[in-house]
């Protein structure tokens, strides 16, 4: 297990870019698979939760050629919407979202298949895309009520549209049957407490895959496939949070961050920094199929504020760096509606709530949440990632803060979302930026 040693930095000047979207970069290298042509992807990003994807459509017939450069391309050779029957268990690694995705496509192919994931995965709830996806016509069996995996799939002989009101604003449920909807006869249609991150029904829009979005519900036409495009993926606003965070919080800190994701189902965190007393400017291209520009910070002295309800899907990723953010705010910072965090790579609401406390803040936890009280200075401690890559980042930053030394335990997490985490760290804790 590999351990990273955080030392205080004062305040600093930094312009970075960030790797590739995780969410645009598994749905590209799916959707290209779906599609009826060769698909160049720039941008991917090369984490091992995307690669998990990779690996996973390969073992499905699907040629992917690795052509790398500073833009880091993909080239994809569609299969039309068919694909071979896996020789053994397809392994998702700690990825929620390849595994939730995968099996909206799997319910619709003419064969059986299994996924399995690492001890993290193995623990998610895979019911709540399986209720849909058995309605469809697939047969999905998993350990337990909650259908954890391993999880057996077994393809629809026919798909059948539904209308489904999902009980949870998830992207991958919401994408899971949108994919296996694109195999049914008529219109599949999806409907969420409150919107979640909307990549899916953007990239099949591009691809020529229609949809549509009608407030929280979205419908999709059964029966098309996508058309090869090349596909572009920003950088990835969930990986930018951790250092908009670092500058916001430190008067004298200035970051501009470049070529970032900057579509609104995502950029909750800048809402909420904004509201926290941060000062941030945004420019933003919306020509491409995602919005994409620059986030520029000025570091300042932060405020509590209160997060919940509709504004949690748009920062559902980046709570545990904003509870390191009210960390350090003046006052009590109220976080709820967010019992979602229980069930992510880790329970990141007792993982935040423990780990704050080590490093002397107050934390008081709610089923759906949490309560901070700011403190005047973080203390150096040692904390746990408990294998989550998030836990681990957020607590990288909150060491930039502390007093002494603070002792992240196991960051080898932090490969899964954000090559490239520990070097641009150890530049700043040098002194470099
Ligand atoms: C994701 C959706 C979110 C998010 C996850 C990625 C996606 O999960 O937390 O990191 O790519 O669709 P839920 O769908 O469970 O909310």
């Amino acid at each position: 297990m590999s351990d990273l040693k955080i030392k205080k930095v004062n305040n600093f000047s930094a312009e970075l870019i960030v790797p590739g979207d995780k969410s645009i970069s598994h749905r590209a290298v799916m959707f290209a698979a779906l599609s009826n042509g060769v698909c160049e992807i720039s941008g991917f990003l090369p984490s091992e939760d995307c690669y998990s994807t990779i690996g996973a459509m390969r073992s499905l017939g699907v040629k992917i050629e690795e052509l790398g450069g500073s833009d880091n391309r993909l080239r994809v050779h569609g299969c039309r919407g068919q694909f071979d029957p896996p020789e053994r268990p397809i392994d998702c690694g700690n990825s929620g979202t390849t595994m939730r995705l995968l099996s909206g496509i799997l319910a619709a192919q003419p064969f059986s298949s299994q996924l399995i994931g690492d001890e993290s995965l193995s623990k998610r709830p895979m019911n709540r895309v399986a209720i849909p996806l058995e309605k469809m016509g697939a047969k999905i069996v998993g350990r337990g009520d909650r259908k954890t995996p391993p999880i057996n799939i077994t393809g629809a002989e026919t798909v059948r549209a539904i209308d489904y009101a999902s009980p949870v604003a998830s992207a991958q449920v919401k994408s899971a049957v949108m994919l296996a909807g694109m195999f049914a006869k008529g219109k599949t249609t999806v409907s969420e407490p409150y919107p979640s991150r909307d990549h899916t029904e953007r990239m099949l829009n591009y691809l020529l895959v229609k949809n549509l979005r009608d407030g929280d519900t979205v419908s999709i036409w059964g029966g098309q496939i996508p058309e090869s495009r090349d596909i572009v993926v920003p950088g990835d606003i969930s990986s930018a949070a951790f250092w908009i965070v670092a500058a916001a919080a430190q008067p004298g800190s200035r970051l501009l961050v470049n070529n970032v994701g900057m579509n609104p189902t995502r950029t909750g965190i800048l809402s909420a920094m904004i509201r926290m007393g941060a000062t941030i400017n945004e420019r933003i291209d919306e020509s491409g199929c995602e919005p994409m520009g620059s986030v520029e910070v000025i570091g300042g002295n932060l405020r509590s504020i209160e997060i919940g309800g509709e504004e949690i899907p748009r920062l559902i990723d980046e709570i545990p760096i904003l509870a390191v953010a009210a960390a350090m705010a003046e006052g009590k910072t109220v976080i709820k509606d967010a019992a979602e965090l229980r069930v992510k790579e880790s329970d990141r609401i007792s993982a935040v709530a423990e780990n704050l406390r080590r490093m002397g803040v107050p934390v008081q936890e709610f089923a759906d949440g949490m309560e901070i009280t700011g403190v005047e200075e973080l203390q150096g401690a040692e904390v746990e990632s408990l294998g989550d890559h998030r836990i681990a980042m957020a607590f990288a930053i909150a060491g930039i803060y502390a007093s002494g030394e603070t002792i992240i335990r196991g960051t080898e997490c932090i490969e899964t979302s954000y090559p490239g985490f520990v070097p641009e760290l150890e530049q700043l804790m040098a002194g470099n930026h």
